[in-house]
């Protein structure tokens, strides 16, 4: 179905129940409902916004277009968690309602000040030409949940010598002040990333360009985030218009990060290193970080990209969060790493040890469609070995390291339903290591693969029949040993 501008601009309040509940009834009819994942009840889901812990517990808010699986008037859906692991649907957070923000509450970010919980976002607008004006305006959630727009936008229209494109405010403190870092792009179609600093988180003064090593690195930024971490500056931001290189960039978009010295705040300097890609597979974007009451930096990311069409779209609905992961810098690089939490989803469990000559092998009690799966290769002389997932008749999801070309491989060819196959089924990455671990969270329609204690990450969505189901491991042209633990996970999501 095409979806034209009115129905894409339609308002959820606009909307009869019954054309509402059929939409409910197409989207659970769908074989591809995670079970451990944050999803959107119907339409579709991107950027997570406003990750935050307030008042004991977690909220995290994302974009959601409730009517289809499609971009259109995007409102921020709400969820909480105590724990990071079980989530709850709040409902509506912030809908779009006036002329600062009539075509969508777009992402943003989330603080918690004088006891309330201060959102940030994007307020969206098309003029009667379509052209668009951003606002950056704020809502305030108080202690019983009861959130309360700000009448006027904090930041009006933008600053001289960048376009339109002017969004995503992530919001920190440092020291007593309050900063924003917006994604942008100059008027030469080159991207950035812009500072303001508040005392209130009302009334902000426009800083400046951070001003990072890359003059011209895609053509607009999205979502950028700043923070320390041990002592450096990381910055986190999801350019677009990047070329494919080697086994870089592979995406239709890219997110990834700078790390340097902490951001200069008397020249708006960011000394960093090379940029480099925080997921590498095929559904990750848009991610943002919070800082926990445990001192824990955290990462969700969106599990999907734009512009792509998914297998779950006929069923009216598309995308979903990817789990938390506790980030941390080591040897110039982000390690990321599932919250410990998570280690509570675990439920039966079964184990396998082997070694491997030339061959592919099934253990017992293998199989499943949402269970973690831990394993470890070692002493391996083999070209090749690694795990099939989701294997059936003719379909299988493969996770393997090539000793040869020293690459961890993930590769989606054969998963299932095809989806996005203009931009390649195989993602790899150079991986220098004797022995190898993958911790690999599936869930009905995901694979989040974590490499040595995450070293690296592939993420991707797949899309299998109703019967692949099983899990072997392999090593050919030599022998490997393998042991592997998987634990079953039950439906999660309240
Ligand atoms: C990133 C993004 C943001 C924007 C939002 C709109 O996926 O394009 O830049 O605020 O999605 O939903």
């Amino acid at each position: 179905m095409e979806w034209n501008r009115e129905q894409r601009y339609r308002k959820l309040q606009e909307v009869n129940e019954k054309e509402k509940s059929e939409l409910r009834e197409l989207v659970n009819q769908c074989p591809w409902r995670q079970s451990f994942h944050i999803q959107p009840i119907t339409g579709l889901l991107n950027d997570p916004n406003g990750f935050s812990f307030y008042n004991g517990e977690y909220h995290l808010f994302y974009q959601w277009f409730p009517l289809g699986p499609v971009h259109g008037l995007k409102y921020w859906y709400h969820t909480k968690s105590t724990d990071l692991v079980h989530w709850e649907n709040v409902g509506i957070a912030i809908e779009p309602s006036n002329g600062y923000d009539s075509h969508g509450a777009y992402s943003g970010s989330a603080i918690e000040h004088e006891g309330q919980l201060f959102l940030l976002y994007t307020g969206n607008t098309w003029d009667e030409n379509w052209i668009r004006q951003p606002y950056q305006c704020l809502a305030v959630m108080d202690q019983s949940g009861e959130i309360d727009k700000i009448d006027l936008p904090v930041i009006n229209g933008v600053p001289k010598g960048y376009t339109e494109h002017f969004r995503d405010p992530k919001v920190w403190k440092q020291g007593n002040e309050f900063y924003l870092i917006i994604g942008a792009q100059r008027k030469n179609e080159s991207g950035a990333a812009i500072l303001y600093q508040s005392a209130n988180l009302r009334d902000w003064q426009f800083i400046g360009e951070m001003k990072t090593n890359l003059d011209h690195f895609g053509y607009m930024w999205e979502c950028p985030d700043y923070f320390e971490l041990d002592g450096k500056g990381i910055f986190i931001f999801s350019p677009q218009g990047l070329e494919a290189e080697g086994d870089s960039y592979q995406n239709i978009f890219q997110s990834g990060y700078l790390a340097g010295a902490p951001l200069d705040f008397e020249t708006n300097k960011f000394n960093h290193g090379v940029f480099q890609e925080l997921d590498r597979g095929f559904d990750f974007y848009a991610p943002q970080t919070t800082l926990d009451p445990k001192g824990r930096r955290i990462l969700v990311g969106w599990m999907g990209l734009p512009e792509i069409d998914y297998p779950t779209d006929h069923n009216g609905w598309a995308h979903c969060l990817t789990l938390p992961r506790e980030i941390s810098f080591k040897d110039g690089k982000l390690l990321q790493r599932p919250v410990d939490e998570l280690e509570r989803l675990r439920g039966e469990k079964v184990e396998a040890e082997s070694i491997l000559k030339d061959t592919a092998a099934a253990f017992e009690g293998f199989e499943g469609v949402a269970y973690e799966l831990s394993v470890d290769f070692w002493e391996s002389s083999a070209e090749e070995f690694g795990v099939e997932l989701g294997t059936g008749e003719n379909e299988r999801t493969v996770i393997k390291y090539d000793t040869v070309e020293k690459k961890v491989v993930f590769d989606r060819t054969n998963s299932g339903a095809l989806f996005a196959e203009e931009f390649g089924s195989v993602r790899k990455c150079s991986f220098i290591s004797e022995d190898i671990s993958f911790r690999i969270f599936v869930d009905v329609s995901s694979v989040e693969i974590f490499v040595n204690d995450g070293e690296e990450v592939f993420t991707g969505r797949i899309f299998p029949g109703d019967e692949s189901k099983g899990i072997r491991f392999f090593s050919n042209g030599g022998r490997t040993s393998v042991s592997a633990i998987k634990w079953d996970i039950a439906k999660s999501m309240k």
